[in-house]
């Protein structure tokens, strides 16, 4: 039996969201070609599985019942498994979350003094920073259920239904004491282009501020954006809180290294370091991604991981994604390019560099020198 690629691809949309109706119809249009293409027996099994009861993804069944956009039937709101990876943040930004999370904390005990404000908090920052994922360790922290919004998906190609598709992403919210996450909110701004209809951008705005006042006190907001400016400033004035996250500095960089890389190895420490004295422009998604990737290497070469190998990846991410050099031997060149660079950025003598490198420390002088000559 042949099935066509779009049929696949809505079977599998449909399963994602937990849509047993939609799988149910596929399903039965499928044991009917079946049937008709002289297989009864596959006929006959699958509609016996079609008739099985859908197990609800959770076992309250919410699932059901989530809020979704009418075009694409997807989810306007999910919860979300806190997550499991470590955070690490600049001292400024956890002194702020460590405040906040205190405040809502003694969120009664404050309003009961007349001193409370409302709960939200916007982060903002460039990508790759960590929003989602503090934003995450906040409902943890909390221990509060996790509810992601992603504006972006909430904006709807249809007239008038991306208003709708917020109020009823607002109005299932508070029936839950709930961390409510909106993601990815500077989409709301990108309504300000031709396609849309003039008024329609206030109307949308408007409606955000309203779900914004409607929610009780004990509903926790987060918003995230990588745009701050582009968010309007009523917006940005709901949210008490703001805190900026900025690309990781030195010493959380290290932290992130020894994480991600060495597993937390307290011997491989001076490695983190240096990696974290040469990777100044590195988001923490970039160190996790690297670092993942060196793992992935130093597993299938039984091998611990290749530092002069991710050293190049660093000194090329400069000017894009930072990608592992094949798994070959260094290249003279490359030596030369690692020599200068731990010299310059590593702080690093040049007994160890040689070490390193594999070469001995005349070939490492050398190097140095003739990558001076050569300027
Ligand atoms: N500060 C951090 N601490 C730990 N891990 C981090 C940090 N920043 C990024 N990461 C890693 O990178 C991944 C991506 O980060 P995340 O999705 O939270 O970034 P974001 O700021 O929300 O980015 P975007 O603006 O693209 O949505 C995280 O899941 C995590 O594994
Ligand atoms: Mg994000």
């Amino acid at each position: 039996m042949n099935v066509d690629a779009p049929t696949l691809f809505k079977l599998f949309e449909a399963a994602i969201s937990a849509d047993y109706t939609t799988v149910r119809r596929i399903g039965g249009q499928l044991a009917r070609k079946l049937a008709e293409e002289k297989d009864p027996e596959a006929a006959k099994a699958l509609q016996a599985l079609l008739r099985k009861r859908g197990v609800p993804l959770q076992a309250s069944g919410y699932v059901e019942a989530l809020p979704r956009d009418a075009g694409s039937r997807l989810p306007l709101v999910e919860e979300e498994q806190w997550p499991t990876t470590p955070l690490f943040l600049n001292e400024e930004s956890s002194h702020t979350i460590e405040q906040f999370l205190e405040d809502a904390a003694n969120i009664s005990m404050l309003s009961e003094e007349g001193v409370s404000s409302r709960l939200g908090v916007l982060l903002y920052g460039a990508p790759g920073t960590g929003k989602s994922l503090l934003a995450g360790h906040i409902a943890a922290k909390l221990a509060r259920p996790f509810y992601v919004a992603r504006l972006d998906s909430v904006i709807s190609s249809r007239l008038g239904e991306t208003s709708k598709n917020i109020r009823s992403m607002f109005d299932f919210i508070p029936t839950k004491e709930a961390v409510l996450f909106l993601d990815e909110m500077d989409a709301i701004a990108k309504l300000r282009d031709d396609r849309h209809e003039l008024g329609e951008l206030k109307r949308v705005v408007n409606t955000v501020l309203q779900g914004l006042d409607s929610l009780t006190d004990d509903v926790i907001v987060i918003g995230a954006t990588n745009h701050p400016h582009l968010l309007d400033p009523a917006i940005w004035r709901r949210f008490p809180y703001k805190v900026e996250l900025r690309a990781p500095d030195e010493d959380v960089r290290a932290a992130m290294w020894l994480h991600f890389l060495y597993q937390d190895r307290d011997a491989e420490a001076s490695h983190a370091r240096l990696l974290a004295r040469l990777s100044a422009a590195m988001s923490g998604a970039e160190i996790e991604g690297l670092s993942l990737a060196a793992r992935r290497r130093s597993i299938i070469n039984k091998q611990p991981p290749n530092l002069p190998h991710i050293l190049l990846a660093i000194d090329a991410a400069s000017d894009g994604v930072p990608r592992l050099p094949a798994g070959h031997e260094l290249s003279p060149e490359e030596r030369k390019r690692l020599a200068r660079m731990l010299v310059d950025k590593g702080d690093l003598p040049q007994t160890e560099i040689a070490q390193m490198l594999g070469v001995s420390r005349q070939m490492v002088h050398r190097y140095l020198r003739e990558e001076k000559d050569g300027e």
